[in-house]
């Protein structure tokens, strides 16, 4: 392994900042030793910075060192201060009068011993503040003419001009921007006394203001403008962000340092969201699909998981071609799962028990059932629903037929997602765009950039598109005014054709979100698309990560094949390539990949969690799954234990925003070979295997429902079995279930009140996350790799002072590994599975654990 991999913690993922929704609440304050006009602030002390002096304290304010200019003769007034790469920089706010304005004083923190004077090189104008920049610095000059001191020495702030300068890493100017009258004469009566620089923004602090002043300025031109600002319990002067995001800063009218943190009045931040099949839930009139009145019988389950939320894939009247997702009206439920009034009790139900109901929006296609196709159908394209489709006489490319062809060839051309279009015997015209599956037309929202040549690519504003965005938007408002609190986006990537970089496709969700949050405030979005950076920009508040094939992540739980028998990190043997299919056949040479190694899989999640989690960071959330109806569970393949679904849930549910899907929680098997089931396989893609009914104690049906067992909606398989797919499962069980890969049943009966069992293992994990601030979805995270290659899995969650490392060996093998040292303090085990250790080392720790076990380490630094 890579040396300098073994020893480095790497810090690439913890990106700070600071939305503009928020505000910041004091949580402590103690007297500074003077007048303090700087603060600085690294994770273990806070420093205060005035005149010639700087004192150090701990965060809890006691006093620890200080230094002070011995020289009387000079006269520094250092104004800020910044902690950059473990050094102290202090800048200057003098005079014309008095010499060394433009120069920053450097200092070792550790000891406050002087390590160099760096020359700023502005002959006039003093320094209030320095900040470092991605690969440059800025500092803040004014230059006051005399008359703006008074004798009372109130500061009048009657600077001649205001300008933030930018220098290279040596220090040598390179540009700036001088603060354009109008905007200084803004907030002349604040001053520019301290900032903090994230995320490309100037966060300002101002003397008589107890508010963060935002100035963001375009990459280029001259311009800069305040875009907002943010609610802070001080005064401000000098202003420091430490490691955890806490706020430090001056209050100038009682010389006190405060620190302040974030309010996050986003519900998300600490949530679960828990998502429901809700045909395999619970029935409630025994016909052997779930319904609603079935859910609102078990909202005291749910909402015993300690979860937030719950989303409900599609319940509306539909073909049920794609589980729903074929819909042929949005404004009524499907009488399977009951009525419309049902929701709006459902929607009561949960908000009594402080939980919200998210429902599946499916905007990209219909079924081709639906009124609307069946009028668009007709020849007379002058109707009112003619253009809520694409319809067109011909196919652009050769491409287009053959994939046309080959669909058409296959068993069942309905239900198979090739290609985009469908050949159709309609009067309207031959052909069709699709979205899905070929029964699944694609609404019409128009192209990003129509071909004049191709009658039937129409602009976004078109009189069509135009026409669907607005049935969009009565849709939501509809489910809304029944007391909805958000929607969950079926392919929110798919709606404007030909958008290659999406922008049409954002402007359109920022539209709607613009729309949402002026008539529904505090309602929200969730995009199925897989790229937060789209998708947050697009207006959503969450980003749903895929576990498709395309996905880094995936790796994490299948191989290749999207099957799991091997090849995957979480896995008894370690990553070890899939040389076996669910169904016991060797795969073909040319079929297995050996060529990624555990820790590739692992160094790619880390990569990519790392990049979403920063590019979420203030600007929403970046939902990791458990799994969903579209893929495997947790449980599949050898993967079939409570020891090792522990270690899988610890995982989720440690991470930004977890969605957890039913059954899940008490580790629901997936089998391959179900039954398909209102289209739930296609293409050889299974996913029958996780929509089976939620298995609820040992009455026939798992409870489910009292239908006779061969009309539920799909069967239970209760038992820990090592079988992996339905055949063999019922051989197993006709032999009297032999060798159980546990003991009990996967009900939830059965793990209730077992202190040990999954579900309990997971409720106590929801309760760590929810009351910990370090794991919610705006604490920080942080990779951590170990000298000993891609096992155990090791990672830092951190904020407001709580540090936590997670340890997690999916592996079958006994592991010691040596990892980076952690704190300088005590750590403590809080949650634990299997057999394990940690301990402090002096410049390296060591954990030590069971296989398949995980350690939740409270660190105290
Ligand atoms: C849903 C699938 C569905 C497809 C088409 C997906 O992303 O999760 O279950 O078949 O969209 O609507």
């Amino acid at each position: 392994m890579n040396a300098r991999l073994s020893t480095v913690i790497f810090l690439f993922a913890a990106a700070i900042s600071l939305p503009a929704q928020r505000s910041y609440q004091a949580v402590y304050s103690f007297p500074a030793q003077d007048a303090t006009q700087g603060v600085a602030a690294d994770s273990g002390y806070v420093y205060a910075i005035s005149g010639n002096a700087i004192s150090k304290y701990t965060h809890d304010g006691d006093f620890v060192d200080r230094w002070e200019e011995t020289d009387k003769e000079l006269i520094r007034h250092f104004d800020g201060g910044i902690i950059i790469d473990g050094l102290l920089y202090c800048s200057h706010s003098n005079f014309p009068q008095v010499p060394m304005a433009s120069s920053i004083e450097v200092f070792d923190p550790r000891d406050l011993h002087h390590v160099k004077t760096v020359s700023l090189g502005i002959e006039y104008g003093s320094c209030t503040w320095i900040v470092r920049g991605d690969d440059c610095w800025y500092a803040c000059f004014a230059n006051y003419d005399k008359s703006g001191w008074t004798s009372g020495g109130e500061i009048l702030h009657d600077a001649t001009w205001t300008q933030i300068v930018r220098f290279d890493d040596q220090f040598r100017r390179t540009g700036g921007w001088i603060l354009p009258r109008a905007l200084f004469d803004e907030i002349r009566p604040h001053s520019l006394s301290g900032c903090l620089f994230i995320d490309g923004r100037f966060y300002c602090t101002g003397h008589d203001a107890t508010k963060l002043f935002v100035l963001e300025f375009p990459p280029y031109g001259m311009t800069l403008r305040w875009t907002g600002t943010i609610d802070i319990p001080f005064r401000g002067q000098g202003i420091a962000m430490d490691p955890y995001g806490n706020l430090w800063g001056i209050d100038r009218k009682t010389h006190k340092l405060v620190k302040a943190q974030a309010v996050n009045s986003d519900w998300l931040n600490d949530a679960v969201i828990y998502q429901i099949y809700p045909s395999s839930f619970k029935d409630s009139d025994a016909d052997g699909k779930g319904d609603i009145k079935g859910v609102v019988s078990k909202l005291d389950y749910i909402q015993s998981l300690g979860v937030s939320a719950i989303w409900f894939n599609p319940i509306f009247e539909s073909s049920w071609v794609d589980g729903g997702y074929d819909i042929k009206d949005y404004y009524k439920v499907d009488s399977r799962f009951g009525t419309n009034t049902d929701v709006a009790v459902l929607a009561e139900q949960c908000h009594k028990r402080g939980m919200k109901l998210i429902l599946d929006l499916v905007p990209g296609h219909t079924s081709m059932d639906h009124p609307w196709f069946r009028q668009s159908m007709e020849a007379d394209a002058n109707q009112k629903y003619s253009d809520y489709y694409i319809w067109a006489d011909r196919l652009p490319s050769r491409k287009d037929s053959l994939l046309l062809e080959k669909m058409l060839s296959s068993d069942n051309p309905l239900q198979n997602t090739a290609g985009k279009w469908m050949r159709s015997d309609a009067p309207r015209a031959q052909y069709y765009m699709k979205n899905y599956f070929a029964c699944q037309p694609s609404l019409n929202y128009g192209y990003a950039h129509p071909d004049p040549s191709r009658a039937w690519e129409q602009g976004i504003d078109a009189p069509g598109p135009k026409a669907v965005r607005g049935e969009l938007k009565n849709i939501i408002s509809f489910w809304f005014d029944k007391g909805v609190d958000g929607f969950r986006v079926d392919m929110a990537k798919s709606l404007v054709k030909g958008d290659k970089d999406y922008s049409a496709t954002t402007a359109l969700w920022q539209e709607m979100r613009q729309w949402v949050d002026s008539n529904y405030p505090g309602r929200i979005l969730i995009s199925e698309w897989g790229n937060p950076a789209l998708s947050l920009n697009a207006g959503f508040n969450v980003d749903m990560c895929l576990n498709q094939r395309s996905f880094p992540i995936r790796r994490m739980y299948f191989d290749e094949k999207h099957q799991a028998d091997g090849g995957c990190y979480f896995y008894p043997d370690g990553g070890a390539p899939s040389v076996r299919n669910l169904y016991g056949k060797q795969w073909e040479k040319s079929e297995i990949d050996d060529s990624t190694s555990a820790m590739k899989m692992l160094k790619r999640y880390y990569e990519h969690y790392a990049m979403a989690d920063s590019i979420s960071a203030g600007k929403g959330h970046y939902a990791m799954i458990t799994t969903n109806h579209d893929h495997f569970r947790f449980n599949t393949g050898r993967r079939n234990s409570p020891a090792s679904l522990k270690v899988m849930m610890a995982w989720i549910l440690t991470q930004q925003l977890p969605i957890l899907y039913y059954g899940d929680e008490i580790g629901m098997r997936s089998l391959a070979g179900l039954p398909s089931v209102e289209g739930s396989n296609h293409n050889g893609k299974e996913r029958s295997g996780s929509r089976t009914p939620m298995q609820w104690d040992s009455t026939p049906n798992c409870g489910f429902s009292s239908c006779a067992p061969e009309s539920a909606y799909l069967p239970v398989c209760p038992e820990w079995t090592p079988a992996n797919n339905y055949a063999d499962y019922l051989d197993w069980k006709a032999k009297g279930c032999p060798n159980p890969t546990s003991g009990g049943l996967i009900t939830v009966e059965s793990q209730d009140k077992d202190p040990e069992s999954l579900l309990n293992w997971t409720r106590k994990l929801i309760a760590l996350r929810k009351s910990s601030p370090a794991f919610h979805s705006d604490g920080f995270w942080e990779p951590v790799y170990p000298d000993t290659g891609a096992y155990p899995m090791v990672y830092r969650r951190y904020r407001s002072d709580e540090n936590y490392v997670i340890v997690l060996n999916p592996t079958s093998k006994n592991l010691k590994a040596e990892i980076p040292h952690q704190s300088c303090g005590s750590a403590q085990i809080v949650m634990s599975s299997g057999k394990v250790g940690y301990r402090l080392g002096k410049t390296s720790d060591v954990v030590n654990m069971s296989g398949m076990s995980v350690m939740i380490v409270k660190l105290n630094m």
